[in-house]
Order: C-alpha cells, then structure tokens, then sequence
C-alpha cells in the first residue's frame, strides 16, 4: 500500500528497568489511533495493534502479510484481564495464570463476544497471555486496551529479538518501534489450547508440557510438528540434530568443498571456523537457554552475511532444548540424521 511505504518509522529508545511514560505513551497514542507500534516483550518483538479494533487488525494481517485465518494473541496487563477475553474461565486457566503470568505461556480459550472474530483469524477461540516485560505491559497500560502481538518479522521469518530486526522487515511500513534491547528468552511463548480435551500445546515454548501438567494435574498432549514452514532463514537451512552421526561442523565442510557459501550456527563444543565460510557461535551445549536467545539472531547475522547455506547444530531434544528443535525443524530445508550427506546437499 501506498501510505505504509511512505511511512517514517519512528524508532524510540527506552530504558527496560526505567521506561518513561512519556516516551513509552508515544507508541500508545499509535496504538490508540489504529497504527501499528512494534514492541518488547520477554520473548520476542511484537508488532501490536489494538486487538479490538477490526481496522487496525486488519492492517496488522496485510503488514505481517499474514493470512487472515491465522490468530493473533492478545496481550494484556494483568491476568484478570485476559481471562475476560475468554467466554468461560476453566479452574486449569485460573490455576496456570496464577502460576505462569506475568510470562512466556499463551492459553487459547473460548473467545468472548467483545474480541472481535477477525482478531482471532475467524474462529471461536481466543488467545491471551501477560508478558513479562515492563515495557510492554506499561504500553499496554497506557493504551488502555488488549493489544494483538504477533512476532514482529515477515510472516515465514525469523522472530526478531532486537529492535534492529523489526526493522530489517517493517521500516518504512509501521509507525513506531520501541528499542529496549535485546529479548531475555528469544522464543516465543508456549501456546495451550485449554479447549480441548486433553488440553494441548500447539506450540512448544519456554515452560514446557512437564511444567503444565505440575499445575493442572492433566496429562498434555504435545504439539504436532507444524505443517507449513516457519521461522526461515533466506538462506538454504540444513540441520544436524544431537543424536545424528555425523557433526554440524562435518557437514559445514562437505558443502563448502562443493563449493557453496557456508555459514555455520553451534555451539561453543561443536565450534571449527576452518569448515565454513562465517561460523557464529551461539552458546554452549550445556546451556540450551544461552542457545534459545541467540537462536534468530544467528539465523538473521548469517543470512546478512550472505551465504548460501546455514548448517544449524541441533541440541538436545527435551526440556528448551525440544522447542529450540521444534522451531529448526519448522524451518529446515533439509535435516541431517545420519553421515549420508544426499538430503543435505541436493
Ligand atoms: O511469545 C510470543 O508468543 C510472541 C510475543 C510477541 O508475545 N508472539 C507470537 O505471536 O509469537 P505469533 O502470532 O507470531 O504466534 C502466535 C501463534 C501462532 O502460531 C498462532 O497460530 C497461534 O499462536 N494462535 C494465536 N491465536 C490462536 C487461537 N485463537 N487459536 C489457536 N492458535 C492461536
Ligand atoms: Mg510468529
């Protein structure tokens, strides 16, 4: 569209242990007046718009150019507040709020007649959680309304973890960004459908199905591997999972002496900078939690470095370790599970 190109993104520092009001309100009067404000949160940016306004969400779709029938979560303050979201309260939704909110953890419920069906990509069920973050619940506050926050990257992008991301992908096309540096966690929120019975994970996240279950009592069903890809690098990704027989750094070598432009993402233990053409080391192996916060920003420095291939070392599958896998399985092009090196370098 003509008037988001034309748009000066405004890009607005703040201070995350001491945001100013002043400076925060300014995104709020964004999000007030139907405009598009990308913000912090404990995971990762969202691009918010005021969740019960049918015209800002709209923009938000055609913006993430994001299907409609795909929801947005709705972020709020407090836990009372995104409980009134929902139609009915089930005693589980009580008891994980209380536990997880302020937090990484996104419950789908019956949706209330006040949220609007788009928001919601259509459907009857609405997602609300409470972000850990200052910033945003003070943005949220101040605008006086649930905001609608996807990850704030091109729909098929990876989530961006500083305010240098959103804008690679949205400057020119939103009106505000508030930078107050990089996500503490860096991947998105675990989302539980409390509709179903059993309840299940539709995303896998920070707080895991084991965590869940503590507190509910109620056997969890996992998430399905999802269907359609996500979370992609513009280079071609190839993963070598933990439990492969061959390494990442292995597979890095191969492709370079094939001649392709090799960017290598592991860890600290997997680490050779003579396999590749640009190695980024994203943390140790022991420490998956180090991993998941420099997830998308290595994807994101390899892909401006300009390389052809990305060769990702997968970490151990449980705990984070099993929704850091979740999102590079979603994203690969190709996955490594033994030396054969075919489905890596078609
Ligand atoms: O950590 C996060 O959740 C971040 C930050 C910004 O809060 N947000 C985020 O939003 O990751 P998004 O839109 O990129 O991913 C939300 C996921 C999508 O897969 C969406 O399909 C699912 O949650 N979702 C949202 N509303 C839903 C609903 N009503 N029913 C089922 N799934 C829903
Ligand atoms: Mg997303």
């Amino acid at each position: 569209m003509m008037r988001d190109a034309e748009l000066l993104t405004r890009v607005i520092a703040i201070d995350p242990r001491r945001p100013d009001p002043e400076l925060v309100g300014i995104a709020a009067e964004t999000i007030q007046t139907r405009g598009l404000a990308a913000f912090p949160t404990e995971t990762v940016y969202g691009l918010g718009a005021d969740g019960l306004n049918e015209e800002a969400v709209c923009r938000l779709y055609e913006v993430k150019q994001r299907p409609r029938s795909n929801p947005f979560i709705l972020h709020t303050a407090d836990a009372t507040t995104a409980l009134s979201l929902a139609d009915t309260v089930p005693n589980a939704a009580e008891k994980l709020a209380q536990r997880f909110w302020p937090g990484p953890l996104t419950l789908v419920l019956e949706r209330a007649p006040r949220v609007p069906a788009v928001t919601c990509g259509g459907g009857e069920k609405v997602a609300a959680r409470v972000p850990d973050n200052t910033v945003a619940r003070m943005l949220i506050e101040l605008s006086d309304t649930p905001i609608a926050g996807p990850s704030a990257n091109l729909s098929g992008s990876p989530s961006p973890v500083t305010a240098r991301h959103v804008l690679a992908d949205f400057e020119g096309r939103i009106e505000v960004v508030l930078d107050a540096g990089p996500c503490r966690l860096g991947l998105e929120s675990t989302v539980l459908d409390l509709t179903e019975q059993p309840p299940r994970i539709l995303r896998p996240g920070v707080i895991t199905a084991g965590e869940i279950s503590e507190v509910i009592g109620d056997a969890i069903e996992a998430a399905p591997q999802a269907s359609e890809s996500r979370y992609r690098p513009r280079a071609r990704l190839v993963v070598v999972p933990a439990a492969s027989s061959t390494t990442a750094a292995a597979v890095a070598r191969g492709l370079a002496a094939s001649g392709k432009r090799v960017g290598l993402a592991v860890s600290a233990e997997g680490a050779d900078e003579d396999c590749c053409h640009v190695q980024r080391i994203w943390g140790r192996m022991t420490e998956p939690e180090a991993i998941a916060a420099q997830l998308y920003g290595a994807l994101r420095e390899l892909d401006d470095a300009g390389v052809d291939v990305i060769v990702a070392e997968g970490v151990v599958e449980d705990g984070i370790g099993a929704s850091i896998m979740h999102r590079l399985r979603t994203a690969a092009d190709a996955i490594v599970e033994n030396a054969e090196m075919d489905t890596a370098s078609e």
